[in-house]
């Protein structure tokens, strides 16, 4: 496994290579989340290369981006057993360099609730990253976990409107036994906020029991049901919601599948959770 930092050793690797390439962007502190996603590249294409960039753009003034965990030696040896070809793992100053401007790219119609309402400036750090890694690394499939569902709608919509040329890759979220979505930022979690975390999955259990066995029709009584459950679980909840799974518009009835989006906070730690429900 190669393990490239700068950009046109990057470029220049790539020249050599014919074959498909199947990139996973990730921001390190890789978990068997991530490793799913690197498992399925494998599946997809011989080159499987996996960037691990934690990306200064997407982190707000308040949020964790000094303290995000940066396991770089661990990380470069479960990529390698995973089956990656190449870790590209840039420095901030290469991928923004003093000067750079501050160009744009947002799919609004997507990105303004939830996380971007959340999160001001988040998404135009992902979709503005992504676009790099993608010019640099110009891959034929990129790999993203449905566990940011909102973000990999983004990205979805990014590739098909400025017709780049890579297939997106949807994973399944991988779970806890107990059903917690992994995520690097469960390990902030201590014990007692280890155990409410699992308010959001199982806020999304009662949704899919509600709508598929129920056959609730209200999103409103769905949305309660959820908020509900997450304050049961000491959570503070940010969202709680029923949406269109594509262009995540609200819904005057559950008449189709839906996606359930849900997001709280534990002290300092905010968690996302969704689920594709019916269909
Ligand atoms: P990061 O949070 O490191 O996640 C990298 C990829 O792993 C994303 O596609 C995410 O959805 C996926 N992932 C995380 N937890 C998962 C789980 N439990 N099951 C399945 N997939 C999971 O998302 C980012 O980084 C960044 O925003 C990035 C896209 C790299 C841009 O900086």
């Amino acid at each position: 496994m190669l393990h490239l930092t700068s950009i046109p050793d990057t470029r220049a690797h790539r020249q050599t290579i014919s074959a498909p390439v199947a990139l996973v962007p990730t921001m390190g502190a890789l978990h068997d989340g991530h490793l799913r996603l690197i498992e399925e590249g494998c599946r997809l294409a011989d080159e499987v290369w996996v960037s691990i960039f934690v990306n200064p753009t997407q982190f707000g003034p308040n949020e964790d981006f000094s303290r995000y965990p940066r396991p770089i030696e661990d990380d470069l040896a479960k990529c390698a057993s995973a089956g990656a070809t190449v870790v590209f793992n840039p420095t901030p100053e290469a991928m923004y360099p003093p000067g750079a401007l501050d160009t744009q790219v947002d799919v609004p119609a997507i990105s303004g609730a939830f996380e971007g309402e959340n999160r001001p400036g988040h998404f135009h750090g992902v979709c503005r990253v992504c676009l790099k890694l993608f010019n640099i690394c110009r891959p034929t499939f990129a790999c993203f976990g449905q566990k940011d569902y909102q973000q990999l709608r983004i990205i979805e919509a990014l590739v098909a409107d400025l017709n780049l040329p890579i297939a997106i890759q949807r994973v399944p979220t991988v779970r806890e036994p107990d059903g917690l979505a992994m995520s690097s930022r469960n390990r902030y979690l201590d014990d007692a906020q280890r155990r409410h975390a699992l308010g959001l999955s199982k806020a999304l259990d009662l949704a899919r029991h509600l709508i598929e066995t129920e056959g609730e029709p209200d999103p409103a009584a769905v949305e309660q049901a959820m908020r509900d459950t997450i304050a049961a679980h000491h959570l503070a909840p940010d969202y709680a919601a029923i949406r269109h799974p594509d262009t995540l518009a609200p819904l005057a009835m559950i008449d189709r599948p839906v996606v359930a989006l849900v997001a709280g906070r534990l002290g300092s730690v905010r968690l996302l959770d969704n689920a594709l429900i019916g269909g």
